[in-house]
């Protein structure tokens, strides 16, 4: 076999591993391999890539970000028009469906219904031809939609190629995972920037952003929903689904053939039931006649088809009364309207306030200080006022305004052309200081334990600090001299403030809150630069040629770093920074996967010999993979004193080597591999072949 031939093999066996693994993980929802483990097979297909470009072709695993750059998304017709869906929110009504299906069928008909969950997130149509993905598109005005088919091919729950000929036309609900919205908030909160409402708006906000390596970062989810071209596959709506699964599309796989309308009615209750424990957002429940032939003799009016009914639930809702609206100003200087609710018991939890977001939004509700309204928790987001109820006006309600002026400082606040967000335009605003120092003490920026917000808050209002800089200049008498500050409170929080300057320079950098900047961007950031001087030391005009050469930087987030630099304010602060040797240099980029761990990921637990930060960059410096959970895949879990039953338990459960600190430092310093030596000491957790195949072509560092 040529050389080349021997390629071509191991780029087709990868390839098809990635495929596998993606499937794994976001059809199946089951990954079997560590991110780690996963992003060295990636790693390994790009490098054969690099060194064979004729084996790149479309359909590879690294071909889901093209090169294609739009400046908008260009309308595309549907394929056929996409309806909206009739709704009620009572049986009887669905027996009223049920009699008009019955009564437009021929008689003697015993129609089969299949139920599904409708899933709440983006409608989209996606197009196979001969086996292709090859085009995609949102609902748009139903008869056409914006062109998203580079966006589709980045959402690996979305094969590129199917065993299947001809042209197969799906549509299909784009959702994110609840449990991903929380992370998404958290960056998004991290760089300054509004958290999505639920996962329905992050899904359709993230599919429709025009640069698809911005998409590919978003954790979207695609479920099949309906064969709109491509019926052959099957006679019936279930069937289609299911072969559809069979050919490696991804589906809710929760449809149900029901006979009898208490069939179609238990099957509801059952969706109902088990919905909060799905990891989408589900509204309802779809009842659709089953057979296509069926479905074409029953046709469709001008807005829905008349095969489908969707039968929906009723959010968590509850009734209370405004208090009073209060505004909170963020560190961003953003004004956020809360209304203080009478306590009232939902979806578990006593709830007394709830974002009324921002004025436009009070305005339209035209929510009154005194209202009755109903609120509504949109997920596992904090409750959102949805509804007043006129007709319980006392006459004594007061209609509310956003204030002109800043509550903390007093300043006009400005509305910005660009967003809805009114603002505190006052650097010096106590309340942006306040957030702004809180942010930069926070565990994943500048990481300074005991500063809370009241001793933060007592620090501005006695003059001690006017921003972040002058934590560094803090003395313990000064702060002995606050009430309720004893000699020991006051030591500690100096030394914790001392302690933050050895953090590498990119936790400097998260702790700024430049604008959509958040950790990873900051990380890439301080890596591109280095050192605070250095970053300093980039004139205006040399920030954009270096900024905009980061790999994933969007223009927007090169616009906030140039502006942020080229403010006189900052640079002043950042010069002080610099001057008081705040923060250390960034350590320089490390190539994954180098050193004896390298391949293997690690959770830490238990009381161990050094803090357990420091177990944790000796694991990363020897190439191996933090993780602060054992999930499947993981290699080794090592154990401290005071081992919860909890973890060992996962990591039974998993799979998950456990191993004792000493076992680790041993490892470290390359005298024990994670390969065992003999079976006794050390057992090899399960590896994917692969895995083993990159290690193969290094040396091996610890054998
Ligand atoms: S079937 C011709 N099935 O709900 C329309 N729709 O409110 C047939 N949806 O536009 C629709 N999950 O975006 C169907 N399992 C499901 C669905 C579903 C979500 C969406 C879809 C539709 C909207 C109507």
């Amino acid at each position: 076999m040529t050389a080349r031939e021997n390629a071509k093999l191991r780029h087709d066996a990868l390839a098809a591993e990635v495929r596998a693994h993606d499937y794994r993980y976001y059809v199946l929802d089951d990954p079997e391999l560590s991110d780690r483990e996963y992003d060295a097979l990636y790693a390994e297909l790009r490098a054969l890539e690099d060194e064979h470009p004729e084996l790149r072709s479309s359909q590879s695993p690294t071909q889901r970000v093209g090169g294609e750059l739009r400046s908008d998304l260009r309308t595309v017709p549907h394929v056929a028009p996409m309806m909206s869906l009739d709704n009620t929110y009572d049986y009887d009504e669905l027996a009223e469906f049920e009699r008009r299906v019955l009564d437009n069928l021929p008689a003697n008909a015993a129609p089969e219904f299949c139920v599904e969950p409708k899933l709440d997130g983006a409608s989209v149509e996606i197009l196979y031809r001969d086996g292709e993905l090859v085009g995609g598109s949102t609902r748009g005005d139903g008869s056409s939609g914006e062109d998203i088919a580079p966006n589709l091919k980045t959402m690996r729950s979305l094969p590129l190629t199917i065993p299947y000929r001809g042209p197969l036309t799906l549509r299909a609900e784009v959702v994110i995972f609840r449990r991903d919205l929380a992370k998404i908030n958290l960056t998004r909160a991290e760089a300054g920037e509004a958290p999505f409402a639920n996962p329905r708006n992050a899904a359709s906000g993230s599919l429709r952003m025009i640069d698809p390596r911005s998409v590919a970062q978003r954790p979207l989810r695609v479920m099949v929903w309906q064969v709109v071209e491509g019926a052959e596959l099957a006679a019936t709506h279930a069937g289609a689904l299911a072969r559809l699964a069979e050919l490696g599309l991804p589906t809710h796989r929760l449809e149900r053939v029901c006979k009898t309308p208490d069939e179609v009615r238990a099957c509801i209750e059952a969706i109902d039931a088990g919905r909060r424990a799905y990891p989408y957002e589900t509204d309802g429940a779809v009842v659709k006649v089953n057979a296509f032939s069926a479905q074409g003799i029953l046709g469709a009016t001008a807005k829905f088809p008349r095969w489908a009914i969707a039968y929906k639930f009723s959010a968590e809702r509850a009734n209370t009364r405004v208090l009073s609206i209060v505004v909170q100003v963020g560190r961003t200087g953003a004004l956020t309207p809360v209304a203080n609710l009478e306590p009232v018991q939902l979806g578990g939890t006593v709830v007394q306030r709830a974002s009324l977001h921002n004025a436009e939004i009070i305005e339209h509700l035209d929510v009154r200080v005194g209202d009755l309204v109903s609120i509504e928790k949109a997920g596992e987001i904090i409750p959102q006022v949805i509804a007043v109820d006129p007709s319980a006006r006392t006459g004594a309600e007061m209609p509310w305004q956003m204030p002109a002026e800043c509550p903390s400082c007093g300043s006009a606040v400005v509305a910005l052309e660009e967003e809805v967000a009114i603002r505190c335009p006052n650097p010096a605003c106590p309340a942006k200081v306040k957030g702004a120092i809180f942010h930069f003490s926070r565990r994943f920026a500048m990481d300074i334990d005991h500063l809370g917000e009241a001793l933060i808050e007592q620090l501005i209002g006695s003059g001690l600090v006017a921003d972040v800089s002058d934590l560094y200049d803090l003395k313990v008498e000064q702060l002995e001299a606050l009430e309720r500050m004893a000699n020991k409170s006051a030591v500690n929080v100096v030394q914790s403030i001392e302690r933050s300057r050895t953090q590498p320079f990119e936790r400097l950098l998260t702790g700024l809150g430049i604008e959509h900047v958040g950790q990873v961007a900051a990380r890439q950031l301080a890596e591109a630069a280095e050192s605070l001087e250095n970053l300093l030391s980039w004139g205006a005009e040399h920030v954009l040629e270096h900024v905009a050469q980061i790999a994933g930087f969007g223009p927007k987030m090169v616009e906030s770093v140039r502006r942020y630099l080229e403010s006189a304010d900052n640079r002043a602060l950042l010069e002080k920074l610099a001057r008081l040797q705040v923060s250390r240099p960034q350590p320089k980029a490390r190539a994954a996967a180098e050193g004896p761990l390298s391949g293997f990921s690690f959770c830490v637990t238990g009381v161990l010999s050094r803090k357990r930060e420091d177990v944790h960059a000796a694991i990363r410096d020897a190439g191996g993979e933090v993780l602060d959970k054992v999930k499947k895949g993981t290699s080794f879990l090592v154990i401290g004193e005071k081992v919860g039953k909890a973890k060992t338990d996962s990591a039974k459960k998993f799979g998950a080597q456990v191993i004792e600190e000493a076992a680790l430092e041993r490892m470290i310093a390359g005298e024990l591999s994670p390969v065992p030596e003999t079976p006794s000491t050390v057992a090899v957790p399960k590896k994917t072949k692969a895995t083993k195949a990159t290690k193969a072509t290094k040396p091996e560092a610890a054998s």
